[in-house]
């Protein structure tokens, strides 16, 4: 029997996945390569809606294919892909955009809470009409489920909604996907704030995994603890402390109670050196991985290409299953 499929994504919008990204969503991408087939998606058009330096979105692009298979998703078994690379997104989303009320769109409390920020005049058109796409790339692959942070579970309701409806509407198309909400196992935060989520608008309490290793090790020796002394795990009072004992218990596979007995009696200092190391040694492998494959760019742009390829012979049956059903009337072959 085949595997069930899943598809996620992520935005090429830094130039580097910071530990959050990884401790948060990607891991999970990784370690569900052998249950599910899986489509995993660089959202390269849903950076645009921010307008980077094109020669930045090029770059990000790459860097975050590199990353992926320098994480253990591997181009072979998963489908990795670039949204741009894939037409039919751009298709599906156009039909989907009509069966959307302008209420519905929006409701949707991230756009409503980036346009309020940034204002209308600096809010584009493409970030109201962010979470159609979003549908779009989702509902071209017929997954079964989509695994996304907490942040995103709007958009999967929204993306359930439209398929209902182009179902019912019209015909049987789309599969209605399930939201997969990922609880984070650890919940890393930053290092300099340690009650917010590790974000890179905040770079000295981010951990980029492609910073220098003297950066990442400086980064976690300036991290913010507390005057009391005592190695205890408690996010409440000491959420420095707890969020160090928390990144050091996932990257090193032992149990916070087991951490916390190791370091009965020690200062902080020995705890931040310890989480330094563990943190050093990822980020060096990691590191070599990926400029091994940048150093090759024919054939990182042979792997993309390829899954790109494959991912367009989902999406293309997905798309001209859609407009026969909305009756365009066929281009013939
Ligand atoms: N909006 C998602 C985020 O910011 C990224 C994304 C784009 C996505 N398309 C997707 C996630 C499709 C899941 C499925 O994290």
């Amino acid at each position: 029997m085949s595997k069930p499929r899943v598809l996620s994504g992520i935005q090429p919008t830094a130039d580097s996945f910071h530990l959050g990204n990884y401790l948060g969503a990607l891991r999970n991408w990784v370690s569900m390569q052998s249950e599910f087939d899986c489509f995993y998606m660089i959202a390269d058009m849903h950076a645009l809606t921010v307008s980077p330096d094109p020669k930045d979105l090029e770059h990000r692009t790459l860097v975050s294919y590199a990353q992926l298979v320098a994480l253990g998703i591997d181009p072979a078994d998963s489908t990795i892909f670039v949204q741009s690379q894939v037409s039919e997104h751009a298709e599906l989303m156009w039909v989907l955009s009509c069966l959307t009320g302008f209420g519905e769109a929006n409701r949707m409390t991230q756009f409503k809470d980036k346009s309020a920020k940034q204002g209308n005049d600096s809010t584009n058109v493409g970030l109201f009409t962010y979470p159609i796409l979003q549908a779009s790339d989702i509902l071209l692959y017929q997954p079964k489920a989509v695994p996304v942070g907490e942040d995103q579970r709007q958009h999967l309701e929204l993306t359930r909604d439209l398929a209902l409806r182009f179902n019912s509407r019209y015909k049987e198309v789309f599969t209605v996907p399930e939201a997969h909400i990922v609880k984070a196992t650890a919940k890393i935060t930053d290092l300099q704030e340690p009650t917010a989520k590790m974000s890179k608008s905040s770079p000295t309490g981010c951990l980029m995994l492609l910073d220098p290793l003297k950066t990442i090790e400086k980064k976690i020796k300036s991290a913010v603890t507390d005057s009391d002394t005592v190695i205890a795990f408690d996010p409440v009072n000491k959420a420095g402390v707890s969020n160090l004992l928390s990144i050091l218990s996932v990257m090193s596979g032992h149990s916070i109670e087991s951490l916390v007995r190791e370091f009965e009696g020690q200062m902080y200092g020995a705890l931040k050196t310890q989480v330094a190391e563990v943190v050093v040694a990822f980020a060096e492998d990691y590191q070599n991985k990926v400029n091994g494959l940048l150093a090759d760019k024919a054939e990182l742009s042979r792997l993309m290409t390829e899954g790109s390829k494959r991912a367009a012979g989902v999406a293309a049956d997905t798309v001209s299953k859609v407009y026969s059903a909305v009756g365009f009337v066929s281009r013939g072959k």
